[in-house]
């Protein structure tokens, strides 16, 4: 077959058996890669490396047959592109040195400076693209402005996002600036990677659902409109697929959503609730609790039933509803394999 299976059921087609890749695919749950991330000398220096980003990109595709690669990078690159110190506690996650004041915001590096910073990552798509297969397709990625605003402010993730929050309810003016801001490198950066060969763009919005009120609209919604309206406008038909994590019931807010092709649904939407208020509208993407690829066994099984059900007679990816972890088992995501293509 020389068609990507991904970019038919982004179009909307019915398919027997589901285009299927895995949220975080590339990662330490493979010995493979902690080989090489251990050859880098650690996960930036391995970011930053196109020759064993390209790797890293690959060996899931090359162990799994997976449908999709997505480019190995992390949407906390684009901040550090922007000026901001990133780096990683070992076991603790990542670290920014947090945004304070609008001196901070103003000093943010402009286009030309993040391009360079990111030219490394640019060379890695372009690399990948041209080793994969016709059949697969090449997902480039961004975080959507608001959860990369919770890490540039907070300089961590968790807490809810309080840092984040205080600061867009008591300084507005400069949280809408440095919010403009991500929004246009954003659009800059991923054009790049359309540029360098993406097939199919994924934002994810990890931490969507903490916003409430009006703001959901303000800094979920219009963000994400700014986005994809400008890649449309410069990329024609690049599909996109949007990952508003926790968003719940406001994942219909995105039914009208013109140029989102996708909604990737996180582990605690229903089925039967998404089947539909979603998919008659949007294909979708998700949403295996990446729980059961520790786990595995019949309950993997009957949850992998269960999403076939609610979900084959429409458009469909089959995915996690978050990324896998470190203690996943290969092992499982062959039987999962196996399970979707019966
Ligand atoms: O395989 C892939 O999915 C592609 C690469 C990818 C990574 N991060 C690599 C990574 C992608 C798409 C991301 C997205 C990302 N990064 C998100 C959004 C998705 C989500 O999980 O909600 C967020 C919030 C981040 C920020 C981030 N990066 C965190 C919170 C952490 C620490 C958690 C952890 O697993 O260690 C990272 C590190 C990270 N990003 C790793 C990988 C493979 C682990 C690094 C290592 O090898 O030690």
């Amino acid at each position: 077959m020389n068609e990507k299976k991904i970019l038919l059921s982004l179009n909307k087609q019915v398919l027997k058996s589901p285009p299927v890749w895995l949220m975080r695919q590339a990662g330490r749950y493979l010995k493979e890669y902690r080989d090489v991330r251990k050859k880098a000398g650690g996960f930036l220096e391995l970011c930053y490396n196109p020759i064993l980003a390209k790797e890293v990109t690959l060996q899931p595709i090359r162990r799994f047959g997976f449908d999709a690669a997505i480019l190995f990078a992390d949407i906390l690159l684009l901040p550090q592109a922007l000026g901001r110190k990133l780096w990683f506690e070992t076991g603790e996650g990542p670290r920014l040195e947090p945004i304070n004041d609008i001196i901070d915001v103003n000093n943010l590096n402009n286009i030309d400076y993040m391009n360079k910073n990111l030219q490394s990552v640019y060379e890695t798509v372009k690399l990948v693209k041209s080793e994969l297969s016709n059949d697969k397709a090449l997902i480039g990625f961004a975080g959507a402005p608001w959860t990369v605003l919770t890490y540039m402010i907070a300089g961590k993730g968790g807490d809810e996002q309080k840092a984040a929050k205080i600061f867009m309810t008591t300084k507005k003016e400069i949280f809408d600036l440095l919010m403009e801001k991500v929004t246009i490198a954003t659009v800059e950066y991923l054009s790049k990677q359309i540029e360098s060969g993406a097939d199919v763009i994924k934002l994810f919005d990890s931490w969507a659902g903490s916003l409430g009120g009006t703001y959901f609209t303000e800094y979920v919604i219009k963000p994400l409109e700014i986005i994809t309206s400008e890649l449309k406008k410069r990329h024609g038909n690049v599909p996109i697929i949007a990952f508003p994590r926790g968003a719940g019931a406001r994942y219909k807010k995105f039914i009208t959503m013109d140029n989102i092709s996708c909604l990737a649904l996180d582990t605690t939407v229903s089925p039967e609730w998404a089947k539909h208020e979603i998919q008659p509208f949007k294909p979708l993407q998700g949403n295996l609790d990446p729980i059961h690829l520790i786990t595995g066994g019949d309950e993997m099984i009957k949850q992998i039933d269960h999403l076939m059900e609610s979900f084959s007679s429409g458009p469909y990816i089959f995915n996690l509803g978050h990324g896998i972890t470190p203690d996943a088992k290969p092992g499982n995501i062959e039987v999962l394999l196996k399970r979707l293509s019966k």
